[in-house]
């Protein structure tokens, strides 16, 4: 199991001062001594966080990988094939959402969807789409041909001490997703009081998980709070899997 560090409110707290610090590139260096064996940014329309300037500094800088969220946008998509960053990861995107609200609409696919899914894997990328754990969702993802889907776990984080329905659907999709061939992520709303049954999930490889580590790196500071993270998930995974992945499988070559 990966654990990919979502670094955008490092950026968004820099933002809210129009400075330059925290420096974005700084953080993925901590990220990365602290565990994260990927380090996540989410390059948006109204950039209001993470800028050109800092993925292009990421993909030259990040010693593990890094993996671009990014919405369909021909314009977005454009930055993202000249970067090529590991992987990319098309999310729905909103100008008037306070963070990404659901899973990308894939019933009513677009053409915008199936082209930006082209232009990305020409481009060499591995393509992610992040999808809500439908079982619709993900035969929809496995027709589009890409390798991998992203659940989002928004349903789970919102509810989980009020019984497992979200968690359950987040099984069935994940077992659904494997079975189809695609590779299965998981994020959005993870903290460190509920990451656990999900990390426990076998089929799942990566867990993208930005907010409550940045939360908490104020307490602990960023390495430490990646370091309690990662213990978490690599010890929910302990207790099904039985034996632990190597930390290092997705460093650069
Ligand atoms: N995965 C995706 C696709 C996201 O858009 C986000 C939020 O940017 C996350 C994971 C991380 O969510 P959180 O910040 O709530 O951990």
């Amino acid at each position: 199991m990966r654990l990919y560090v979502n670094i955008d409110h490092v950026a968004t707290v820099r933002e809210a001062r129009r400075t330059d610090e925290p420096d974005p590139v700084r953080a993925a260096e901590l990220a990365e001594r602290g565990g994260a064996d990927g380090i996540t940014v989410h390059l948006r329309e109204d950039r209001r966080h993470i800028q050109d300037a800092d993925v292009r500094a990421l993909a030259r800088r990040t010693g593990t990988v890094l993996n671009l969220e990014l919405g369909a946008s021909p314009a977005i998509v454009r930055i993202a094939g000249g970067l090529k960053p590991h992987q990319a990861t098309l999310v729905p995107e909103n100008r008037r959402e306070i963070t990404t609200e659901g899973g990308l609409a894939l019933a009513r696919s677009s053409r915008r969807l199936q082209g930006a899914v082209r232009r990305l894997q020409d481009a060499g990328l591995r393509v992610s789409l992040f999808i809500d754990p439908t079982r619709e969702a993900v035969a929809r993802a496995a027709e589009l041909g890409v390798p991998a889907v992203e659940l989002h776990t928004g349903r789970y984080a919102h509810g989980w001490r009020r019984g497992d329905a979200a968690l359950r659907q987040l099984r069935d999709a994940a077992a659904r997703a494997k079975r189809l061939g695609l590779a299965v992520h998981a994020g959005h709303g993870l903290t460190y009081e509920n990451v656990q049954p999900v990390a426990a999930i076998p089929e799942l490889e990566e867990l993208n998980i930005g907010h409550s580590i940045v939360s908490n790196a104020i307490y602990w500071g960023l390495e430490e709070a990646v370091r309690r993270m990662k213990e978490l998930v690599v010890g929910s995974r302990l207790s099904v899997v039985g034996q632990p992945q190597s930390p290092t499988e997705n460093r650069k070559p």
